[in-house]
């Protein structure tokens, strides 16, 4: 408490790598990676971040090898059925950022059940980003907001950064104050694009499967211990 932090989002990158050290196959990574997603949840919580969003699954992880792909579609449904529970019972809201709908059709099933189910917590928020991109995410915006102005609905000069936050998927979730990345790579990977122009950024070289709760802590302090100043003095 008292960092400041209302919104965290994380880039967990660098399971692959953690994997390759220990000549294991990048899945055992990707394992490795849910059980540290179980921990920083847990430790988010305790630590009283309201919203914590994790880049699960980028619209540009589609790239990578059919069965990768699909280990990670699995770890994804495995997670759901083994921690929904806990989520639930800590009051935890679920939601989904990215066009999940294009995941299986077995997957796209679970999660609706899993927002529907914890629609109505207060507690605090998980926002899992699937097959999120952040330009994904704005052409979707744009092309909805369009529709609206060639149907004259809507004039031009109502655009505003407000209403076009409005349309992103992150719509309903409080400002983004925070975002971290591990395993030593300094790029946002189409992650939040919009949303990040004003976050802090803090990177870390270690690897996602290492990240704990004193890891989180740590991004935290320095968090707190940052002048904002949104372009002012
Ligand atoms: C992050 O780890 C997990 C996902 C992108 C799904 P990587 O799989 O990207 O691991 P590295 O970057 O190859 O080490
Ligand atoms: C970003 O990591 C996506 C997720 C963590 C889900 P990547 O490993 O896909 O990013 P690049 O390819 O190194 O930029
Ligand atoms: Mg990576």
């Amino acid at each position: 408490m008292g960092h400041g932090a209302r919104h965290v989002a994380i880039i967990m990158d660098g399971n692959g790598r953690w994997a390759k050290k220990r000549f294991l196959p990048r899945v055992a990574g990707h394992k490795a990676g849910v059980e540290a997603v179980r921990r920083v949840t847990r430790a988010a919580r305790e630590l009283g971040v309201e919203c914590l969003t994790l880049y699960a699954f980028s619209s540009e992880n589609w790239k990578r090898p059919a069965e990768e792909v699909s280990d990670l579609m699995a770890l994804l449904k495995y997670f759901i059925r083994a921690d929904l529970d806990e989520f639930h019972a800590n009051n935890v809201r679920l939601r989904i950022i990215g066009d999940y709908h294009a995941l299986d059709p077995s997957a796209v099933e679970m999660i609706d059940a899993a927002l529907e189910r914890t629609a109505g917590n207060t507690g605090s928020t998980l926002v899992v980003a699937l097959n999120y991109g952040a330009q994904d995410e704005m052409v979707r915006a744009m092309r909805s907001i369009g529709a609206q102005v060639a149907s004259g609905t809507l004039a031009p000069d109502a655009i505003s950064p407000e209403m076009i936050s409005s349309h992103l998927d992150t719509a309903e979730l409080p400002p983004l104050d925070l975002l971290i990345r591990t395993s030593g790579e300094k790029r946002l990977s189409n992650f939040l694009l919009w949303q990040a122009a004003y976050a802090e950024l803090y990177f870390t070289d270690m690897l996602w499967p290492d990240f704990d709760a004193d890891a989180l802590g740590e991004a935290l302090n320095s968090f707190a211990g940052r002048e904002r100043r949104y372009g002012g003095r």
